[in-house]
């Protein structure tokens, strides 16, 4: 009911205005007693994936907290893990506004924000502050500045960074903002990062004594072909989860509408099925050797289901969250 009434103020605003009001307004929550508007008392799912506890599997996804500010509050929405992030070496302004649209009409948006974030310094001392104690994803990305050739480097730098202060840590070579990032999904530069990422995580381990999990986030737009060679490198690599979807350049599905033609990845409704096909064909090539979490265009139980009757063993939701809010969160966990 409270959601309803945030969504009719929010959605007349410009989108990236809500975000930021939001985002500011949650901010404020912390250690305040209105905090405990937020709470939602949801049943407990537990499970363990990837060696790690989830007291339920709806996670919140990537991009909606890039600098992890508002981490208790997503906590209080009763979200079973929460992925912080992108996150870069240094911090970057992203593309040129406007760079977030609403497809009202399809339940999705289009976003070209370009890894606009604070930096993984400042993203750390978020998180140190936060005394979180529940399942944290931090999710890292390169400078748009850094050369792709160079790319790695910034993946190593974050990840020595947020090691200590993640529970899984997601590598994003999927978003579609960031000129040349996605060509790191292939051949010989996937090869090479994701050898570099395991050395780095090795040594990590050993230093700290805690072995943290590496997730790589894949694109809802590679062919079978492409898809069966990503398989076979996060297996050989021993990669430890793979997320699974980001968003979409595909525009046919809002083909006609009047942003459909903006730049950037769809997300929401229109790329659910996508998505689930992209889960379902990893999970037949996989074979169970790494779980998958399954994520695009999740809006109900039912297609959060459908998720995890494709292969994913988690699921996060983002654009659906937009549009619906807190009780999205209470619906799924309830009914899974
Ligand atoms: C405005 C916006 C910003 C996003 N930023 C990121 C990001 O920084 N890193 C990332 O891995 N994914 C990012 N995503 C992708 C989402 O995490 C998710 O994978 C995608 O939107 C599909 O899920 P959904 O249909 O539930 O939104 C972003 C999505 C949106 C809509």
């Amino acid at each position: 009911m409270l959601y309803k009434f945030a969504r009719a103020f929010l959605f007349a605003q410009d989108p990236e205005w809500a975000h930021d009001f939001t985002i500011d307004r949650f901010k404020k929550l912390k250690g305040s007693f209105l905090l405990s508007f937020l709470k939602q008392k949801l049943p407990a799912r537990p499970r363990t994936v990837m060696g790690i506890e989830f007291p339920n599997p709806v996670g919140l996804a990537a991009g909606l907290d890039k600098n992890g500010e508002c981490i208790h509050a997503w906590d209080a929405i009763g979200f079973g893990f929460v992925e912080i992030g992108t996150v870069t070496p240094r911090p970057q302004p992203g593309n040129d506004k406007p760079r977030i649209f609403r497809l009202v009409e399809h339940n999705a948006l289009i976003n070209r924000m370009g890894f606009n974030n604070k930096g993984v310094d400042y993203l750390v001392e978020q998180v140190k502050n936060s005394g979180f104690k529940g399942v944290l994803g931090i999710n890292i990305g390169k400078n748009k500045d850094t050369p792709v050739e160079q790319g790695k480097d910034d993946y190593l730098i974050c990840m020595e960074k947020v090691y200590l202060y993640a529970s899984y840590i997601a590598v994003n070579i999927s978003s579609p903002n960031t000129p040349g990032l996605r060509s790191l999904q292939y051949g010989e530069a996937l090869d090479e990062l994701l050898s570099a990422l395991k050395e780095k995580q090795a040594e990590l381990a050993e230093k700290h004594g805690k072995y943290v999990p590496v997730a790589v986030k894949i694109a809802p737009d590679l062919s079978d072909e492409e898809l069966a060679q990503v398989a076979d490198s996060l297996v050989k690599h021993k990669i430890d989860g793979v997320i699974a979807t980001n968003t979409t350049l595909d525009r046919e599905p809002v083909a006609g509408h009047p942003h459909a033609e903006e730049a950037g990845g769809l997300s929401g409704r229109p790329v659910t099925d996508k998505s689930t096909a992209i889960i379902a064909k990893l999970s037949g090539l996989l074979d169970g050797d790494l779980p998958i979490i399954g994520v695009g265009g999740i809006d109900s139980a039912s297609k959060a289901q459908e998720k995890l009757n494709a292969g994913a063993s988690l699921v996060q939701v983002y654009t659906g969250f937009i549009y619906q809010g807190p009780p999205l969160v209470k619906e799924i966990v309830s009914k899974l």
